[in-house]
């Protein structure tokens, strides 16, 4: 950890690259900045330091390595693991000033978007010109483009169109040496060594800041349907996904809510779901095309689940009414508390059985805890949310993410490791991988200064 007169002697130099204001220092200015969405994850910034240029992070990165600072590249601050937060007195590089979005390139399919660019904001600029962007999430209104690449957001259209490094076409970052890199060409074959791109999809801001990014665009499909079902079960949800999907081509969204977690839910909105409020499960699946593709997903759920309670939307406003039994999940959980957060992938045969068995070990070990079960079951991917036990008892990690890595399963499938599942990662990825890791982050980061503490154990 850097010394105070270190910290002043990056300060002044900060000061004198992106300009007094935009180094704050007032300790109501940076609080913000300073804890997550959780409240779990939160420390105490030496400052934050707002670029605008790719030049100027060069810069700030540069002085950090001079006077041994750590920084903490955040872009929304919309991440759960803490990969994004200051721990302890660390310099916060914010890139929410990056907001700067290129025209779309129509015949390519590409926009190039600064690091800044909230997800929201880059949707409506590819609507604007007839085409649209392949990630969504709740999150849309505060994700930023940076942070997103960093982690690999994923969302509810993983299904379709693949996870943030599948949009990535090229990026310009600043790496851990202080050495800016660009390649925002837009060449979508591009076999010219290793893809640093990709290798910053992900990687935490532990190797270097991105600044911008080239992104793939894809069809704007106006005709939209989405229908929300009441199902026996978790595996009767897991069954319905995989055949609507196969029958269905335009199917883009395929999210699970267990019955108990819906019911959470619905005291949050005082109101009950509008289908069968007492089902084991409900199925919430949305596809979009040039063409309605409402005859034909009614045709395949009546083909696979014809006795199910169903409610379908074609309006906007009547999707997001549905929508909102979905996106309301997390906020429901954390006006319970301070939720302990898990993000697992389990291969497609293990979803039900995995639900079913951390119910039954979490309502076992803690009693009086309430466990909410919902994701993305297209990709495999359950987010756990347990509200009641303290949020430092590990016992509770060493249930949910021992079960995952006994099912063969992933502890992070799109939140990250960040600081909340790092002494983790080294029980779901082999040592030979870790030690990989660590070598690159060596490589690209020589002195250890960006996001220390976060992703290695
Ligand atoms: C979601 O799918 O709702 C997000 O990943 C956020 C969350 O799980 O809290
Ligand atoms: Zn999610």
């Amino acid at each position: 950890m850097a010394d105070d007169a270190a910290v002043s002697e990056f300060l002044a130099v900060a000061r004198a690259t992106v300009g007094g204001s935009e180094v704050l220092t007032d300790p109501d200015l940076i609080a913000g900045y300073s804890v997550d969405w959780t409240r779990r994850w939160r420390g105490a910034a030496a400052a934050v330091v707002r670029p605008t240029t790719t030049e100027q992070v060069a810069a700030l990165v540069a002085a950090a390595r001079a006077q041994g600072v750590a920084l903490v590249p955040q872009g929304g601050n919309t991440g759960l693991v803490g990969g994004a937060v200051p721990r302890a007195g660390e310099v916060v590089l914010s890139l929410r000033r990056f907001d700067d979005l290129g025209p779309v390139d129509v015949l390519a399919g590409q926009v190039t978007a600064g690091a800044g660019v909230t997800l929201a904001a880059l949707q409506a600029h590819a609507a604007a010109s007839g085409l649209a962007f392949g990630i969504d999430t709740g999150a849309r209104d505060s994700a930023t483009i940076g942070g997103m690449v960093a982690t690999n957001a994923g969302g509810v259209h993983v299904v379709r169109y693949g996870p943030m490094r599948s949009q990535v076409v090229g990026l310009e970052a600043v790496l851990g040496t202080g050495e800016a890199v660009s390649r925002l060409g837009g060449l979508v074959k591009d076999n010219t060594g290793y893809d640093l791109a990709q290798l910053l999809c992900g990687s935490e801001g532990t190797l270097g800041v991105v600044t911008r990014a080239r992104l793939r665009l894809v069809a704007d499909e106006p005709h939209v349907v989405a229908g929300l079902l009441a199902l026996g079960g978790v595996a009767e949800a897991v069954a319905l996904a995989a055949a609507l999907r196969n029958d269905v081509p335009e199917v883009r969204a395929l999210e699970v809510m267990e019955g108990d977690s819906m019911r959470v839910v619905a005291a949050h909105l005082g109101a009950p779901p509008p289908v069968a409020p007492d089902a084991g499960a409900f199925l919430l699946v949305e596809a979009a095309g040039h063409a309605d593709p409402t005859p034909a997903l009614g045709a395949a759920i009546e083909r696979h689940a014809g006795r199910a309670d169903a409610a379908v939307a074609v309006e906007r406003a009547d999707r997001e009414r549905l929508w909102r039994w979905r996106e309301a999940h997390p906020e429901a959980a954390a006006a319970l508390g301070v939720v302990l957060k898990f993000d697992v992938t389990l291969p497609t045969a293990a979803m039900a059985g995995f639900c079913a068995a951390v119910s039954e070990r979490l309502g076992a070990g803690w009693p009086g805890a309430t466990t909410l079960l919902y994701g993305h079951v297209g990709d495999g991917n359950i987010h756990v949310n347990v509200v009641g036990p303290h949020p430092d008892d590990e016992a509770v990690d060493d249930v949910v993410l021992g079960l995952v890595v006994d099912l063969g399963g992933s502890i992070s499938a799109e939140h990250g490791i960040g600081v909340a599942k790092r002494e983790w990662l080294a029980r779901d990825r082999s040592a030979a991988e870790v030690t990989a890791m660590r070598a690159i982050k060596r490589a690209l980061d020589p002195d250890g200064i960006l996001n220390p503490g976060v992703l290695l154990p």
